[in-house]
């Protein structure tokens, strides 16, 4: 029976022509014709910008914000202005009494609606390649790191600062924190967008909190230029330390630190052979400075589990807890955001030499200056070499007198380690962000590496010195072991 069929699409045809004829009637209007060029025009470029996705184009991580973003809030504000200017056509019509009794059919032969039309296309040929080359420009900008580091300037002042001092000085921020690929643009714009609102509305944490949770996995981050497989062998590191007496004797410590790789034919395998893709843990903390709970899988397959015997993991935490597999970032949260502490940063100057060891008593005064709580870091800037020379001229008159040059040197130095370290703007100040990589300043390796991880089999996590450095010298004057390795005796 196809009579109630054909009834019926009558009857839809009939209903739509309903909507149509005073839709097309009523938008005639400067607001409604807005509307359908600023949704046309987003249209056309967002299906040209999936369009390029889909075919492979890798654009810069943030054009996410205008392909996700933008271009779809435009497409419907101008959703929202054609209506708008229907609802304002048909009140005003209806005032005047001049609403049509029957809405004339679509009829492409009528003025009216030939120059919407025509209005429409023109605006949309205009603006297509417009939007087109904002976006493109917008999404090369906001992928810069001085976007990333200074229009946030307060906020990200800190990790800017640390950044430009980094070895990663040249790799952009997005590098590390976006990464190639489509899916992470959506995730790191959302939270992106956030961040925005945040900084805006002065919502954000002083400090910014750590560990950054959504942060991409590092195998798709830092590995796309550290290659694991290809690390081998041990790294030698020479530390130099000054005491705090007046000469400021200078002592070595040599490590020999076993990094080896993740080469699965080397047995030598080191640091980073026994953790990637292997270990598994529980953080305690929000910071995942303590860690009650660790899982251990080796080469053959067996799994072992480790429990703290001093703080031994709840219940509810190996039932609910973080469930995290290490990567990169456990060791190196702070690859560019390196913040130092005192006596570390003081120790690197003066090896250097941009802090002249030869001032008395400068390490114990640098160190002391550092501590002080300025009340700013403009306060700072004017504060800390004033107190410095004023410590020689009062204590060491002829030195003030005779090393000025070195005395400037010296409070230039001590203040360009301040103004790495401490933000007071965002409470960052000395040891706020831990550094995992070492157990000296904050536990670090020994999170794990304490002696009190304990399997069930009465297994530990190893806390021989040896097994991740040999100690070849340690707070020596002169290291009879530099002087072997340099080919003298
Ligand atoms: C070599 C990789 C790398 C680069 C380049 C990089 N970051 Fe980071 N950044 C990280 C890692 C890893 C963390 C996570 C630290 C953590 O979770 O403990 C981080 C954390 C942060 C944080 C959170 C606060 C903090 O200090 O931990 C901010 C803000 C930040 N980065 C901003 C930036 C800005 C701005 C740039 C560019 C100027 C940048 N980052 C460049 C790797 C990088
Ligand atoms: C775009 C490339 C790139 C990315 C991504 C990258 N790095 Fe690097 N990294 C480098 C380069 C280049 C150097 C060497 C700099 C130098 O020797 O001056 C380096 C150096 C390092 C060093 C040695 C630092 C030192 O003090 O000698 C470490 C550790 C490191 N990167 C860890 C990481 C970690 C962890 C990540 C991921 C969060 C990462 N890198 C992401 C390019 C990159
Ligand atoms: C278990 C902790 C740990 C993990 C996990 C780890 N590293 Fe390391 N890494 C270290 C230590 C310790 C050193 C030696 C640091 C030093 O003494 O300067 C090091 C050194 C390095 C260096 C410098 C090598 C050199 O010759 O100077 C690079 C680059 C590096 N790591 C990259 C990575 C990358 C990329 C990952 C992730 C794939 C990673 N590390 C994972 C602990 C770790
Ligand atoms: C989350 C816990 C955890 C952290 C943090 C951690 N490790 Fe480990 N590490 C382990 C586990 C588990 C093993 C393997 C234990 C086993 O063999 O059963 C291991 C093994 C090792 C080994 C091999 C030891 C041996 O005798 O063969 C070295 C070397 C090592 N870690 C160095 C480091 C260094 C350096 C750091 C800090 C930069 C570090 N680890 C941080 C859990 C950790
Ligand atoms: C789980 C691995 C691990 C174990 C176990 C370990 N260390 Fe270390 N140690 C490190 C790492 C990583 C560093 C950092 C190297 C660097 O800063 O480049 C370090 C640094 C040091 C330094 C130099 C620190 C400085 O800044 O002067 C000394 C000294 C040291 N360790 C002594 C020891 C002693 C003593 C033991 C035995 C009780 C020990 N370590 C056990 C991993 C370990």
């Amino acid at each position: 029976m196809p009579e109630p069929i054909k009834s019926n699409a009558q009857g839809v045809l009939n209903r739509l022509r309903g909507i149509v004829r005073p839709a097309v009637y009523l938008s005639q209007n400067l607001i409604s014709r807005i509307g359908v060029v600023l949704t046309t025009t987003a249209g056309i470029t967002l299906v040209f910008a999936f369009g390029l996705l889909i075919f492979g184009f890798q654009p810069n991580p943030y054009a996410g914000i205008m392909v996700f973003f933008i271009l779809p809030a435009i497409f419907a504000v101008g959703l929202i202005l054609i209506p708008i200017g229907i609802v304002r056509d048909l009140h005003k019509f209806r005032r005047l009494g001049t609403l049509p009794v029957a809405y004339p059919s679509v009829d492409f032969s009528h003025r009216g609606v030939r120059r919407t039309l025509l209005f429409i296309a023109i605006m949309t040929a205009i603006n297509v390649p417009i939007f087109g080359f904002a976006t493109y420009r917008g999404t090369v900008f906001m992928e810069s790191t001085q976007f990333c580091g200074q229009t946030c300037h307060k906020v990200m002042d800190p990790e800017y600062t640390a950044y430009q001092r980094s070895p990663h000085a040249r790799v952009a921020c997005v590098e590390c924190h976006i990464g190639p690929g489509a899916p992470w643009f959506v995730r790191s714009k959302l939270s992106g967008s956030y961040q925005v609102l945040a900084v805006t509305f002065n919502l954000y944490p002083r400090p910014i909190t750590t560990p950054i949770h959504n942060l991409r996995p590092a195998r798709e981050t830092c590995e796309q230029c550290h290659w694991p497989e290809r690390f081998s062998g041990d790294k030698l590191v020479i530390k130099t330390k000054y005491a705090d007496d007046e000469k400021n004797s200078s002592t070595k410590t040599v490590l020999l630190v076993h990094i080896g790789g993740r080469n699965p034919d080397s047995l030598l395998v080191g640091i980073h052979g026994r953790h990637l893709g292997l270990v598994s843990y529980r953080p305690g903390d929000a910071k995942r400075q303590e860690i009650p709970w660790v899982s251990y899988r080796a080469a053959d397959g067996t799994v072992t589990e480790y429990a703290s015997t001093e703080t031994p993991p709840k219940p509810d935490l190996l039932a609910r807890g973080e469930l995290r597999t290490m990567d990169c970032m456990d060791c190196h949260n702070r690859p560019t955001h390196t913040f130092d502490m005192p006596e570390n940063a003081v120790n690197r100057e003066m090896a250097a030499g941009r802090i002249n060891p030869a001032l008395p008593f400068i390490h114990k005064e640098a160190i002391e200056l550092l501590k002080v709580n300025y009340r700013s870091r403009l306060a700072a800037e004017t504060e800390l070499p004033d107190a410095l020379r004023e410590y020689y001229r009062k204590n060491y008159f002829a030195i003030y007198n005779s090393q000025r040059a070195a005395i400037e040197q010296a409070a230039k130095g001590i203040l360009y380690i301040y103004q790495g370290n401490v933000f007071p703007e965002m409470n960052i100040t000395w040891g706020t962000y831990p550094n995992n990589l070492g157990h000296n300043d904050f536990p670090g390796c020994f999170r794990c590496h304490d002696g009190n991880h304990k399997s069930k089999d009465g297994k530990e996590i190893t806390q021989d010195c040896n097994a991740c450095h040999s100690l070849l010298a340690m707070d020596e004057p002169d290291p009879k072991i530099l002087h072997e390795l340099a080919g003298g005796n």
